[in-house]
């Protein structure tokens, strides 16, 4: 498909194909693939699976607690709704695309909180000409993704729902609870969720607001946190995996450098949890440090060079992109990046040829 960023499950066509052919495993009610090949899904299988001859590999798409996903999946075939919590940038999304995709064939039946968000929005509204012609009808109403979600019986994503006012959240209570929505607008106005509908909501710690959830809300939820990752090979390898895609999506035919990812995977990881690797304590900035941010970093440092460079990478670009990224919440997260090049990347260089290149840079940090 031809779309600057395909749904997860054109992205994933082939493997939730093969995943589907091979599933024997019992399935919730109007799931496309069993838990267990939800779960393959999501973190990837060590044997290629077969699909008309081919042979298709299904690879680890989430790294981090694997309990907590099979948890998660397990949680969309029960009562609750699934409310995935964490730090912005830590995959909450990605997430509810993945099992959305997976469990219900699509991810796209969503609805993105806002402060704006309405009662119709969470829905439905009405087809006002159609409304003043024919009066209330089932014809004249505008399904909402959460409507679309209860009739066909798949999972509506609920992004950022914190953003919305409580009293809009709150429309979900018995929605969530009854798996009904009353439509008082039409006669014997009611419907009713067909099995396989659940909600997966996402929400950031950082807004303000996750504490203005109602706690009868927050019942009908199973919540499940999500912490960034903690290990540098691991968050390396996600942001060369993660920029490949969006440079070849961007046409920008180059390769990446393994040991600039990694430099930058550590930069953010020890800034982001305040110790370095030798073990000292460092001051972390508000900036929010996510894997997120490193990939658009890298990308942008790349396509820099590339354009005006001629070259694959360089550290200049980077660290001159990390500024953007450290520097846009608050000022005085420059002296955290100062001090971190003046103490800890300064000690590294004495032992290292690409740590002395990086430490070379600080002339940018200002
Ligand atoms: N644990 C992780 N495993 C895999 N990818 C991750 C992980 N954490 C972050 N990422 C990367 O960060 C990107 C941004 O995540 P996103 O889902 O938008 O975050 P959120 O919704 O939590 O703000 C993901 O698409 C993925 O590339
Ligand atoms: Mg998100």
């Amino acid at each position: 498909m031809d779309t600057i960023k395909p749904p997860a499950e054109s992205l994933y066509e082939k493997e939730l194909q093969a995943l589907r052919l091979h599933d024997t495993a019992p399935k919730p009610p109007n799931w496309l693939l069993s838990p267990k090949a939800v779960r393959d899904f999501i973190l990837g299988r060590d044997t290629p699976l077969d699909l008309n001859g081919e042979s298709v590999k299904i690879t680890r798409k989430f790294y981090g607690d694997d309990v907590l996903i099979e948890r998660a999946i397990v949680s969309l075939a029960g009562n609750r709704g699934l409310m995935l919590v964490g730090d912005p940038g830590t995959a909450k999304t990605m997430l509810s695309e993945l099992l959305s995709a997976a469990i219900s064939g699509t991810s796209t039946n969503t609805i993105q909180g806002t402060a704006g968000t309405t009662e119709d929005m969470i829905k439905y509204s009405w087809n006002y000409a159609m409304l003043l012609d024919k009066g209330p009808s089932y014809e004249a109403l505008v399904p909402s993704p959460l409507y679309t979600g209860m009739k066909k019986g798949i999972i509506t994503r609920f992004e950022e729902i914190t953003r919305c006012p409580a009293e809009v959240q709150d429309v979900l209570i018995s929605i969530v609870s009854d798996k009904v929505m009353n439509i008082p607008e039409l006669e014997d106005g009611v419907l009713f969720a067909k099995p396989g509908f659940n909600i997966i909501a996402t929400a950031n710690i950082r807004d303000k607001g996750v504490n203005e959830m109602s706690s009868a809300l927050k019942r009908r939820f199973n919540f499940e946190t999500i912490f960034p990752i903690n290990n540098v090979k691991m968050e390396a390898e996600i942001i060369e995996s993660q920029a490949k895609t969006m440079l070849r999506q961007s046409g920008v035919p180059i390769e990446t450098d393994r040991d600039v990812v990694e430099l930058l995977a550590t930069t953010f990881l020890e800034l982001r949890t305040g110790k370095t690797q030798e073990g000292y304590k460092i001051e972390t900035p508000q900036a929010v440090m996510s894997t997120a941010e490193a990939v658009s970093v890298y990308v942008q440092s790349a396509m820099t060079s590339h354009f005006y460079d001629d070259k694959p990478i360089s550290l200049e670009r980077l660290v001159q992109n990390m500024l953007g990224a450290v520097v846009k919440d608050n000022h005085k997260d420059l002296n955290v990046l100062k001090t971190y090049f003046s103490k800890v990347v300064k000690e590294r260089a004495k032992g290292e040829g690409l740590w002395e290149d990086y430490y070379n840079t600080k002339k940018w940090i200002k």
